[in-house]
């Protein structure tokens, strides 16, 4: 059974289709990769898996549940795009509280060694640099030992080799049975960290495949070249149905 699937599902916000019909699922232990330009639907992807958007049409599960039910709230951690949490609470004391909700969390030093907090736990959130507030989230996401991790953009603004760092975290949560769907704009990252990446585009899947396989479909081998002909070619189309 796959622990997240989204099936013929389509998302309308009034006149915008955000999702036109996607058939989605994630393996045990598989790290999926979304990818797509600004708007294409990724967000609204991960959000509805979440519970926190529900389909216009179509069928959203995690471990075989509703997204919002309880079994599957505890069961997944989740790095939003944009989260906000209080700028007044300690990073300690942000994952004593994010901890309290699950039912096996994981020891606090252990998620403060996996987030790369080590030496910050005292300091106030609003004090932190961008970067460290990431890596906190990130903490937050993994606190509750989860199966599963949404991670939607999570290495915007960090360094090199932070970015870096949160990859092998990434990783090192993937190693040990975790699932992951992450979307991103670097194809670097999703190279690095995919089994498997899903191009999306105006809310509908337009290339999937390992990162070896999407790289093939061009000369050059790059990804970048082949995300840029997949979605291009996904534009002509788009243009000659209008038409
Ligand atoms: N709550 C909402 N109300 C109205 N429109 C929305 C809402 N949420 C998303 N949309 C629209 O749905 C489309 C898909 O947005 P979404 O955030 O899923 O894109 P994305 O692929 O995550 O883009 P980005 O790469 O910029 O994060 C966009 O056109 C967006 O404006
Ligand atoms: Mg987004």
């Amino acid at each position: 059974m796959p622990v997240a699937e989204l099936s013929g599902v389509t998302k309308r916000y009034g006149e915008v289709t955000a999702l036109a019909g996607i058939s989605l699922a994630i393996e045990p232990g598989e790290l999926v990769a979304l990818l797509g330009p600004n708007g294409a639907g990724k967000t609204t992807a991960v959000r509805i898996l979440l519970g926190l958007a529900a389909p216009t049409t179509g069928h959203a599960a995690v471990f075989g549940r509703h997204p919002a039910s309880r079994h599957a709230r505890l069961r997944r951690g989740a790095l939003l795009q944009v989260a906000k949490v209080p700028e007044t609470l300690r990073v300690r004391e942000h994952i004593e509280l994010f901890s309290s909700y699950y039912q096996n969390p994981l020891p606090m030093e252990e998620v403060v060694a996996a987030a790369g907090l080590k030496g910050i736990e005292k300091r106030l959130f609003g004090d932190l640099s961008g970067g460290q507030k990431q890596r906190v989230l990130f903490a937050l996401a993994i606190c509750g030992n989860p199966g599963l991790l949404f991670l939607d953009e999570p290495t915007v603004g960090l360094d090199v080799e932070s970015r870096r760092a949160l990859w092998g975290r990434i990783r090192g949560f993937a190693a040990r049975g975790g699932s992951v769907l992450l979307t991103t704009h670097y194809l670097d990252e999703a190279d690095a960290l995919a089994h498997r990446v899903v191009v999306i585009n105006h809310g509908r899947i337009v290339a999937e495949g390992t990162p070896r396989e999407i790289k093939a479909r061009t000369a050059s081998g790059g990804l970048e070249d082949a995300f840029l002909a997949i979605v291009g070619q996904d534009e002509g189309t788009a243009e000659e149905v209008m038409q």
